[in-house]
């Protein structure tokens, strides 16, 4: 794989005319296979080529409060879940659970992902928001800006074997629901597998982006929150105890006694969300390329990985994972157990 050159992004490239953004996107090597989204190696990570100039913007121009609250998560890890049971949990004295945000918008709405807030071509004020206000982003540690460190940051990460399953379905329904075209042709799973395997996924490759965080986590784990999936799914209640302290809103004794926490995991559990009008939708927007609100929502299940990969395949990438991570002190393998 050709190496990239390391482009620092100075102010006039943050938003890019499209002169500059054609002559960016002969510099950056360019990825066409994860249809229908071209990806470009920026500073060494797979990144849908649309979100470049919005990566740039965010590097130079991302100032959050330390009250603000980022979450990062590898794309397809439970961003969805994470960014309601983060909403949920913050803004819990301001709405009842009967008349909820979370029950008319979906949670992508409810907590903005920084590279569509950075991709209007205008630098937003974020500072206007109130505070804290929680984003989410896709990006990785290393792409992030030092300014970005000045508020706390949740990390979400997921077992790169349904990490992958996931991402796959995910192409295959973006594909089909944003193509104009009768026959785009799709991303065979097992050509999609050895391109992840390869690092060459969208935000790949997957290791190194979940390096970043996870060092950073043992750094300053009073700024970064490292969270797992599977760790999750087990057992949401402790998990989100662990959140509210993270985001500086611990739950109280008396919320503890009412059964607001399980209230919360409630709302936001998969079962719920997915039967909701507003994430049931299946209309993909043309326009700026986003896939229908019900496509975020699958199976929601720890595992699912053993219905598409051959034992072999699964084999091979625990291997690469466990080379990729030989030191860290992160490990893959308790979510290898066969569900
Ligand atoms: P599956 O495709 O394995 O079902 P992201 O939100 O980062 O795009 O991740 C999507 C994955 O999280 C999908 O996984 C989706 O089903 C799952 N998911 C969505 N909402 C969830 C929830 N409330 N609880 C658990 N998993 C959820």
């Amino acid at each position: 794989m050709a190496s990239s050159p390391n482009y620092a992004p100075p102010f006039s490239q943050c938003f890019l005319s499209p002169r500059n953004q054609l002559t960016l996107q002969h510099q950056l090597p360019i990825f066409n296979d994860w249809s229908p989204f071209s990806l470009r190696h920026y500073q060494s990570f797979w990144m849908p080529a649309m979100f470049i100039p919005a990566c740039m913007a965010i590097q130079s121009h991302f100032n959050p409060r330390p009250s603000d609250i980022l979450l990062v998560t590898s794309p397809k890890s439970g961003t969805t879940w994470l960014k309601a049971l983060s909403f949920a949990t913050l803004h819990r004295h301001s709405f009842s659970f009967s008349d909820h945000p979370l029950l008319s918008n979906t949670p992508h709405q409810c907590v903005p992902f920084l590279e569509s807030l950075f991709s209007h071509r205008t630098i937003p004020d974020l500072n206007v928001l109130p505070s804290p206000t929680i984003f989410a982003a896709h990006l990785p540690f290393p792409l992030l800006p030092q300014s970005a460190l000045s508020c706390r940051i949740v990390y979400l990460c997921r077992d790169p074997k349904d990490t992958f399953v996931s991402l796959w379905h995910f192409f295959e329904r973006s594909r089909i629901s944003l193509s104009t075209e009768d026959k785009s042709e799709g991303l065979d799973l097992n050509k999609a597998f050895q391109l992840f395997s390869q690092g060459m996924a969208p935000g790949g490759p997957f290791w190194d982006r979940v390096l970043g965080y996870w060092k950073e986590s043992l750094r300053r784990p009073e700024k970064v929150l490292f969270l797992r999936y599977e760790e999750m799914m087990e057992d949401p209640v402790s998990h989100l105890r662990k959140l509210a302290e993270f985001i500086g809103c611990p739950f109280s004794t008396e919320e503890e006694k009412n059964g607001v926490v399980e209230d919360i995991v409630k709302l936001c559990s998969f079962d719920n969300l997915r039967e909701l009008k507003v994430n049931k939708d299946n209309k993909a927007s043309l326009e700026d390329k986003r896939p229908p609100p019900s496509s975020f929502f699958r199976k929601g299940k720890v595992g699912d990985w053993v219905n598409y990969l051959s034992m072999e395949m699964a084999e091979s990438l625990d291997a690469i994972t466990k080379e990729k991570l030989h030191g860290s002190g992160l490990s893959f393998e308790s979510s290898t157990v066969l569900p």
